[in-house]
């Protein structure tokens, strides 16, 4: 049986994650502004990795806010405070799919290329669900299984926009819907 932890990015190769082709490739702050990412909110990032997403999520969310940055590996979590994140920025380790928050704690939910890697999804949803405040949003950016670069992680791991979009809907959140997408990737977005 395939356990999940076989998913898991390795973070032997995390440098990867912060390269400025990637950067220029995923345009961090365009995206996180068009899923709804403003300021004063306290926003949550799962599966943070050295933090690509969670640093542009801090400038965004300004001194007013909060981002929490949640990953289950040290190695991550350590490569994104050797970054000197702003005050702003809580890390906090953990295993998803339980997210050790109180319900209704954040605004808004970031999930960069995480979600495919968490077993199982329905769990992950519903407690994205537990802890987003009412009216509050969640993010899913992750690999199309029909992806057309090579890279990336196996396609048979990956969840499609459907199923990804299926969760989040039996989790009970509401205005899920597909808001962008490129050759390789897909945002979805859902309220609470
Ligand atoms: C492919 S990396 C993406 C990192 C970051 N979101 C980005 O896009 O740059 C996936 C991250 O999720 C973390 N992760 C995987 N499974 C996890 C779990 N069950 N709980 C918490 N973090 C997990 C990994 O440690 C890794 O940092």
């Amino acid at each position: 049986m395939k356990h999940s932890h076989d998913r898991r990015f390795d973070p032997a190769d995390r440098a990867g994650l912060t390269s400025e082709q990637r950067r220029a490739r995923w345009n961090p702050p365009r995206l996180l502004t068009l899923a709804g990412l403003q300021p004063g909110q306290t926003a949550l990032d799962l599966g943070c990795g050295p933090g690509f997403w969670t640093l542009p999520m801090a400038e965004i969310v300004g001194p007013q806010g909060q981002v929490i940055a949640l990953d289950v590996s040290p190695e991550m979590l350590e490569a994104l405070a050797a970054e000197n994140p702003l005050p702003h920025v809580r890390l906090l380790h953990g295993e998803l799919p339980a997210i050790n928050l109180p319900d209704a704690a954040v605004d808004f939910i970031w999930a960069a290329f995480v979600f495919h890697e968490v077993e199982p999804p329905a769990a992950l949803a519903a407690e994205v669900h537990r802890v987003l405040r009412p009216g509050g949003r969640i993010a899913v950016l992750d690999w199309r299984p029909d992806a057309q670069s090579p890279s990336g992680p196996p396609r048979a791991d990956r969840l499609s926009p459907q199923q990804a979009e299926e969760h989040l809907r039996a989790a009970g959140l509401d205005s899920v819907r597909q808001i962008w997408h490129n050759e390789d990737a897909y945002l979805l977005s859902a309220e609470h």
